[in-house]
């Protein structure tokens, strides 16, 4: 039997929502999995990289054998009913940048767990399935949206559980995705982060989050302006993301410009603006790019709403 789930590209954070908020973009990953016939095969995983988007060196960022972090998320759920995965087949078409920040490792996981998930007549329910995934990531913030699609706020629980709840995105507001040449692997960037912060910066980002949420939810673009900040990361990741200062500088006086974060850990950068000047702003970012001799590719995309899917076969 064999099973392949595409799962969407994410972006995590969205300025004041650290470990919190992410959003689904349709770039995709199709994760399949196959049980080979011949015993004693073991676990082979595969990587199929779309050359466009991905080279040589960022696979090196995917491990291929048994600490692979999708054969980790593949045995926790064997091991949830009493089992241990053997003669595996699992292959990887790669379509998300990898170590940009897009959710590459979320994307993974998510789908290597669903497949796996199918192959066992789904004895995990998305509850269950977020939760193994957060596990294996280290946080939900990426593998929620990767699971139900959209806009969606997380939290790890104490015990394990995830609480996550997806919430609406307007329209009217556009997402530009800039996607460095340059690579940053999460560890590095979580690296940089202090293990405490000082009180008035959690009180910024709190009162960030409440702004976001309200914000969405009337369509207040001067309200998300505000909103679209953040102290808790941004500022001890900004040495290693070069371009991100000078780009949020450069766009601090354009109107239609609702905010400039980090995607994820970086390196990649969304722009969240309305439609208006939009030609205008992308030559802003592309112009600082070549000011600045680094190649960035530059996506406009929607949000995706839908989530991982079972392709049928
Ligand atoms: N919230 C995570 C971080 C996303 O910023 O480190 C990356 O996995």
């Amino acid at each position: 039997m064999k099973v392949s789930v595409r799962v969407p590209a994410t972006v995590a954070n969205i300025g004041p929502g650290f470990d919190c908020l992410g959003m689904a973009l349709p770039i995709y990953n199709t994760i399949t999995i196959e049980e080979t016939v011949l015993p004693g095969t073991g676990i082979e995983i595969n990587v199929l990289a779309n050359e466009d988007v991905t080279d040589e060196l960022s696979l090196e960022h995917i491990p291929m054998d048994e600490n692979s972090i999708i054969y980790k998320a593949v045995e926790l759920l064997y091991n949830s009913i009493g089992q241990t995965p053997s003669e595996l087949k699992i292959t990887i078409h790669s379509e998300i940048p990898i170590a940009k920040g897009l959710g590459s490792s979320a994307s993974v996981i998510v789908g290597g767990l669903i497949a796996a998930n199918e192959l066992l007549g789904k004895p995990a329910d998305e509850a269950a399935l977020l939760s193994i995934a957060t596990e294996v990531e280290g946080h939900p913030d990426n593998i929620t949206p990767a699971i139900i699609g959209g806009l969606t706020l997380s939290s790890a629980e104490e015990d394990g559980s995830i609480v996550s709840r997806n919430l609406p995105w307007p329209e009217e507001w556009v997402l530009t995705v800039c996607v460095p040449e340059y690579e940053l692997a999460t560890e590095i960037s979580r690296s940089v982060l202090p293990k405490e912060v000082p009180l008035t910066d959690a009180v910024y980002n709190a009162q960030r989050m409440a702004m976001f949420v309200q914000a969405i939810y009337t369509k207040d673009e001067e309200l998300m302006k505000l909103a679209l900040r953040d102290k808790l990361h941004q500022p001890y990741r900004m040495k290693l993301v070069p371009g991100f200062d000078k780009i949020s500088e450069n766009l601090k006086h354009e109107e239609s410009v609702l905010g400039v974060v980090l995607s994820g850990a970086g390196p990649s950068i969304l722009v969240v603006s309305l439609k208006t000047n939009l030609d205008k702003v992308k030559t802003i970012i592309k112009e600082t790019w070549d000011e600045l001799s680094i190649n960035a590719q530059m996506y406009t995309l929607p949000i995706d709403k839908t989530g991982a899917v079972v392709i049928p076969e």
